[in-house]
């Protein structure tokens, strides 16, 4: 497991360019298999989530070739409906690839995702739209097989607006017979991108960004060479960290609206924030006020994606904060490598009460989770001396470079195979 071995008290200057949105790419991964017709995706880090989620079409039968930064993906000889239980397993979000099987294959057999690091994710919503859809589906031993003599359009109402529910809606809607109406759909920037990338395949969805989709379904869908948004996380996680170093950055590609919430905490914090021209530009003396209270919620709230990172911010920062994560149940599991570094911070239940402290010290960290991992990083970079992170597994997951893009900023870092 490989570690990286930082020296903190580096301010970050330059400018980040972004990679695709992780959270983009893999359900137009999904997406792909929903057409015989050649599918190319522009752009795409090689991050291991999408390095697993082409190993999962390959094992459908679909030829998968990436190239020049884009991947090809030809499913034209696809034809297996099952995904084995150790890549359900080791990528959660493939649980979307059910509507896709069941759109093109009309049977879907997946292993149950299960909990993972940051919470149980259950799928319950998730397989009641499903059933809404005329799906008829069977729970035994961990799997869950889904099988329909055809989709047929319905109203749908999401209790909670799930990021994935709602694009495993679309998958499984596109070429039902008929409407299909969701209402609470999830308005990530991702789904919008969804539509996009359907509609470019010829699919005629509508209202991606709001809490209504109306989704016609068509006969056909053909090829598609298309380019993602930007990863407005990844984005978030850059700004974070010149946050905390001091300095000025610039993150290019990604529109304020995508993260709004973040930079108006951020300008919380001290930090100056400029937006123009899809660059946004922070400047800070690394010198920061907390926030007296976050809260994550689903777009366009706080992102749950960066509360951590936003949390090691804060324990390096004058004041006090409440932390509060909606989302998910357990993802503060990071915070007890964060008091190995001097921070004061309790967690109850789903709230981080934070006291900061001037500066937050070196130790040996262990990452527990993408965005647990990437909060360590930060937190080390601010940090007075030295500081090893181990097991980067979790952070290959969804940042492409992440050490390369830090170092050109001026960061200390250096990985080192173990
Ligand atoms: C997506 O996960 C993202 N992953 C997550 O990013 C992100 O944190 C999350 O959306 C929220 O924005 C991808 O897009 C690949 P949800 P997803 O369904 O779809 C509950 C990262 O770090 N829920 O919106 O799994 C669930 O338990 C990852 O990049 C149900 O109760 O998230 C959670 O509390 C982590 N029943 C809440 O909804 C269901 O059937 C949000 O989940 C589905 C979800």
């Amino acid at each position: 497991m490989d570690k990286f071995i930082i020296d903190g008290g580096q301010r970050l200057l330059g400018t980040i360019r972004l990679q695709s949105a992780k959270n983009s790419v893999l359900p137009l991964l999904a997406a792909s298999v929903l057409t015989e017709k050649q599918v190319t995706i522009r752009e795409v880090p090689k991050i291991a989530d999408v390095l697993c989620m082409a190993q999962i079409l390959r094992e459908l039968g679909a030829r998968v070739e990436f190239s020049g930064g884009d991947v090809t993906i030809d499913s034209s000889n696809a034809s297996n409906h099952e995904i084995s239980s150790a890549l359900t397993k080791e990528l959660r979000s493939s649980v979307f690839m059910l509507g896709s099987l069941l759109t093109r294959f009309r049977r879907a057999l997946i292993a149950y995702p299960g909990g993972c690091d940051i919470g149980l994710r259950p799928i319950d919503l998730h397989l009641s739209a499903l059933k809404r859809l005329g799906v008829k589906i069977r729970e035994r031993d961990g799997f869950i097989f889904c099988e329909c003599d055809r989709l047929r359009g319905a109203e749908i109402a999401l209790d909670f607006p799930s990021v994935g529910a709602t694009e495993n809606i679309l998958l499984a809607a596109v070429k039902a017979e008929g409407r299909t109406i969701l209402q609470g759909a999830a308005k990530e920037p991702e789904i919008v991108d969804l539509q996009g990338f359907l509609n470019a395949m010829g699919a005629k969805v509508r209202g991606a960004g709001t809490d209504v989709i109306e989704i016609e379904g068509v006969k056909t869908l053909g090829g598609v060479t298309y380019k993602p948004l930007k990863d407005r996380i990844e984005a978030g996680t850059f700004l974070i960290a010149c946050a905390i170093c001091g300095g000025e950055t610039e993150v290019v590609g990604v529109p304020a609206e995508n993260i709004r919430l973040l930079l108006h905490k951020l300008r919380e914090n001290g930090c100056k924030i400029h937006s123009k021209n899809g660059k946004i530009t922070i400047e800070s003396t690394g010198k920061l006020k907390c926030n007296r209270r976050i809260e994550t919620m689903p777009f366009p709230g706080f992102p749950t994606d960066l509360q951590a990172q936003a949390t090691a911010l804060n324990c390096g920062a004058s004041g006090g904060s409440l932390i509060v994560e909606n989302l998910f149940e357990t993802r503060f599991k990071f915070v007890p490598e964060l008091k190995k570094m001097g921070a004061d911070i309790e967690v109850k239940g789903r709230t981080a009460f934070v006291r900061g402290v001037p500066r937050l010290h070196g130790a040996t960290l262990v990452s527990c989770d993408l965005r647990g991992g990437a909060a360590l990083v930060l937190a080390a970079l601010g940090a007075e001396g030295v500081s090893e992170v181990l097991d980067l597994s979790h952070i290959d997951r969804g940042y492409f470079d992440f050490e390369s893009k830090l170092s050109k900023l001026g960061a200390h870092l250096k990985r080192v195979r173990c």
